[in-house]
């Protein structure tokens, strides 16, 4: 990648109407192909806990956790915007989130994500005053499984499509700059991504989204017990990992990926 991607860059993608691809890393290696391979954006994901750590849920990831493969990430990064995700319960109030969004921005984070909707704008403020951009996730955010009972489409009905527009708006003007929207309705998501001038970005979430975003292993076809709907893999036909990764990127840039297949109404 020749420029470092920012967020100013993912701004103006937005106003062209040209995609973007967003991947999840966890390590050096895998953030130098990503990168290398064009990819604007990766995210550091407290997926890990899962994919790396084998644990059932995104909960038991701490922040010393987030840390280490944040700066591992940084070490491989040619040029892409880094995001790190806050893990749980770091970010409940406004002194543990500073303190936390500073050892992921001190490891190398371009950027912080947090999972919430409007009750986060404060937080969100905050960090912004103290030289933090936040990237709000929405939707089915997974450390809320408990609340929701389990991994499942948000969004849902007239009522909470209408409540995760407020959320939106009154994240942006709290001064959110990146949205993740996760498993709603193709046709939510659309509604959103053109309610905001913020750049959006989804999994689960249908064609319409200004980025695309999925785990680095799913991307490959590794998630075989209960492969969710919403990803594809791109290491078919003698792809190496390297070309996966241009897939995927070309297939979001060219509207390709998601398919209708991959949707949820
Ligand atoms: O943790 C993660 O990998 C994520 C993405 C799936 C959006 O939040």
């Amino acid at each position: 990648m020749s420029a470092r991607i920012s967020i100013h860059t993912l701004r103006q993608m937005k106003s062209k109407g040209e995609r973007f691809a967003c991947l999840t890393a966890y390590d050096a290696m895998q953030a130098s192909v990503i990168s290398t391979a064009g990819v604007e954006c990766m995210l550091v994901g407290d997926s890990l806990g899962m994919v790396i750590q084998g644990h059932e849920s995104t909960l038991p990831v701490s922040i010393a956790d987030m840390t280490y493969h944040t700066a591992c990430v940084a070490r491989g990064n040619r040029g892409s915007l880094l995001i790190a995700d806050m893990p749980f319960l770091s970010y409940a109030d406004a002194t543990e989130a500073v303190r936390n969004a500073k050892s992921l921005m001190q490891a190398g984070a371009h950027m912080v994500k947090l999972e919430g909707g409007a009750w986060l704008a404060s937080i969100v403020q905050i960090l912004r005053q103290n030289g933090v951009p936040a990237c709000l996730h929405l939707g089915l955010t997974p450390q809320s499984v408990n609340v929701f009972g389990g991994y499942r489409v948000q969004g849902r009905g007239d009522a909470a499509g209408q409540r995760l527009l407020e959320d939106i708006q009154e994240l942006e003007a709290a001064g959110a700059e990146l949205f993740v929207l996760e498993c709603v309705p193709q046709q939510l998501a659309a509604r959103v991504t053109q309610a905001t001038s913020v750049p959006v970005i989804g999994i689960g979430a249908g064609p319409a989204t200004d980025g695309q975003v999925l785990v680095f292993y799913d991307m490959l076809g590794l998630n075989v017990d209960k492969p969710p709907r919403f990803i594809k893999n791109f290491l078919s036909d003698g792809r190496s990992i390297a070309d996966a990764c241009q897939a995927f990127a070309h297939d979001v840039r060219h509207g390709l990926f998601p398919a209708p297949e991959h949707c949820f109404d």
